[in-house]
C-alpha cells in the first residue's frame, strides 16, 4: 500500500465518522443541519429585562421585534443573522437566552432539559423583556417565535403584550392556544415537519378563519423540514425558503407595527 492509499484511507475514515455522527444528530432532533457560521454579527449581547439578550437594531425605534429561539439557543446558527435582518429593516430587536446559558446540547438527554425548560414558562420571562422595551419609549411589539419559541410567542398573543405575532414551525403550541390568540397572528409551517405537522397547522389555519376579527395568515412550505427557517444548510434550496419566511415574517410586523 504505498501512502497516497493509507492518506485517502484515512480521509475516507474521518468522513465516515463525521458523517455519522451528523446523521445521528439530525435524527435525534428532527432538526436541519446546524451551521457554524463566520457570520459578523452587527449587535450586542447585553443585559435587558433580567435576561442576556443578542440587541441589534437602531435604538431610536419605536417599534420593537422580540425573537425567541429554539432549543438550541441564542448562540448559535443563523439566529443572529435574521436578529440583524429585521433590525436592518427598522426595528429595535432584542434576541434573549431564555435558558440562562444552558441551551438544549445536542446528544444530551432532552427529557431532564426540558422539563427544567418548559415553554409552558417562557412567558413569565418575556414579560420583563416587554416592560423594559415599554420603559424604553417602544411603543408597539411584534413577537416572533421558532420551535419553542413558538409557544411562548403563543402564549403572549393570549393577552395584550403584543401588537403582532409570528410562529414560526411551533412545538408544544395547542389549538387551544390559537383559539385563543387576540393579535395578528402568521403561522408558517413546512411539508415535511413531524414536530409541527402540516395536518395540525391546518387545524390553526381552520380556526384563525373561525375568528374573522383577528387578522391572520397562514402558509405551509413545500419541501422543508422542521427547523427550516432557523437551522438550514447551505443548499440553494434551503436559503431560498428560509429567507421566503423570514420575508413573511417581515412583512407581517411591517403591515401590522408601522401604521
Ligand atoms: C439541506 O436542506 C434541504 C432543505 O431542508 C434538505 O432537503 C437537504 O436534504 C439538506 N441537505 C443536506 C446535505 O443536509
Amino acid at each position: 500500500m504505498n501512502l497516497t492509499v493509507k492518506v485517502n484511507m484515512l480521509f475516507l475514515g474521518l468522513f465516515v465518522l463525521v458523517n455519522t455522527s451528523l446523521s445521528i444528530d439530525i435524527s435525534k432532533n428532527g432538526a436541519n443541519v446546524e451551521m457554524s457560521s463566520d457570520y459578523c454579527e452587527k449587535g450586542k449581547v447585553k443585559q435587558f429585562g433580567g435576561l442576556d439578550c443578542y440587541i441589534s437594531g437602531p435604538s431610536y425605534s419605536k417599534t420593537a421585534i422580540i425573537l425567541i429561539t429554539d432549543v438550541f439557543g441564542f448562540a448559535p446558527s443563523h439566529s443572529r443573522e435574521i436578529a440583524d435582518k429585521v433590525a436592518a429593516a427598522g426595528y429595535y430587536t432584542v434576541l434573549p437566552d431564555f435558558f440562562r446559558g444552558d441551551p438544549y446540547v445536542r446528544g444530551k438527554p432532552f427529557a431532564p432539559w426540558i422539563k427544567k425548560h418548559a415553554p409552558e414558562k417562557g412567558i413569565k420571562d418575556a414579560i420583563p423583556i416587554i416592560k423594559a422595551l415599554k420603559a424604553r419609549g417602544i411603543t408597539k411589539i411584534g413577537v416572533a417565535g421558532f420551535c419553542w419559541g413558538g409557544k411562548v410567542a403563543a402564549d403572549l398573543s393570549k393577552h395584550p403584550y403584543v401588537e403582532a405575532t409570528v410562529l414560526l414551525h411551533p412545538t408544544s403550541t395547542t389549538t387551544e392556544d390559537i383559539r385563543g390568540d387576540k393579535v395578528p397572528i402568521s403561522i408558517l409551517g413546512g411539508e415535511l415537519d413531524d414536530l409541527c405537522k402540516p395536518e395540525l397547522v391546518k387545524e390553526f389555519e381552520n380556526i384563525l378563519k373561525s375568528k374573522p376579527e383577528v387578522d391572520s395568515f397562514v402558509k405551509i412550505f413545500p419541501g422543508v423540514a422542521h427547523g427550516w427557517t432557523l437551522r438550514y444548510n447551505n443548499t440553494e434550496f434551503a436559503i431560498k425558503k428560509a429567507e421566503e419566511s423570514h420575508s413573511d415574517m417581515l412583512h407581517w410586523f411591517d403591515m401590522h407595527l408601522r401604521h
